[in-house]
């Protein structure tokens, strides 16, 4: 199978030696990409800046912005079997970058924002994906409901949702539980290490794939 994979944060540029960008490690994506790999499937990691080892026999692309997640997404997704969008994407980016380093000035600045396109919504219509799609959720409250919203919302198969309000699981954490939300039910997966929900997210996402 070939399998795309978007991890880690996205990095929008303030000015040439500033940017906007989150906590993401990226750590539950290359688990992902390192279980397919192992199972010889050919992976595609389209990735923002972490401090990861890329794994051994997967195709790696590193990004920065949003911008150049989306291009890179949009030229290789029409390939996948399944696409699995663990990455946290800023949703926004600053309106203006200079070119030049931004002096400060008065006691207060005030920085302008617009948002970003949204690359997993982008999937089914804009690209025409066909193929397995799986997106991530990253909650502080109702978690389920939030999910399934997403789910419906971006044409997703399958939504990974996690709660992160929670100190021991998600984010830079090496571990993790989530909830496996479907159209038609959800599945709780236990607390395991990344590595091991990489498995396990792995094996569902292409337990959606129809038989050829
Ligand atoms: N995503 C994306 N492009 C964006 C934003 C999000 O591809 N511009 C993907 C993420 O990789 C993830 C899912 O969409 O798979 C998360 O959806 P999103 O609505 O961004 O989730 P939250 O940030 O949790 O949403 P909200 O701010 O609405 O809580």
């Amino acid at each position: 199978m070939n399998i795309l994979i978007t991890a880690g944060p996205t990095r929008e540029p303030i000015d040439p030696v500033r940017f906007l960008t989150n906590k993401s490690s990226g750590k539950m994506g290359y688990a992902i990409a390192h279980a397919a790999a192992d199972a010889s499937h050919r992976v595609i990691l389209i990735s923002g800046p972490t401090q990861l080892d890329v794994p051994d026999r997967v195709d790696y692309i590193p990004v920065e912005t949003t911008a150049e997640m989306y291009a890179v997404v949009e030229h290789w997704i029409g390939k996948a079997d399944v696409a699995i969008f663990s990455a946290a994407v800023a949703d926004y980016r600053p309106a203006q970058v200079p070119d030049h380093k931004i002096k400060k000035s008065g006691e207060t600045m005030t920085l302008e924002l617009v948002r970003n396109p949204d690359i997993l919504g982008s999937a089914r219509n804009a690209f025409d994906y066909r193929g397995v799609l799986v997106g991530f959720a990253a909650e502080t409250e109702n978690l389920e409901d939030n999910a399934r919203e997403k789910l419906e919302r971006k044409g997703c198969d399958l939504v990974v949702a996690n709660d992160v309000s929670r100190k021991d699981i998600g984010f830079d954490s090496n571990d993790n539980e989530v909830l496996l939300v479907y159209p038609d039910h959800s599945e709780g997966v236990e607390k395991g290490s990344k590595h091991h929900l990489g498995h396990i997210i792995l094996e569902k996402a292409l337990e959606l794939v129809p038989p050829s």
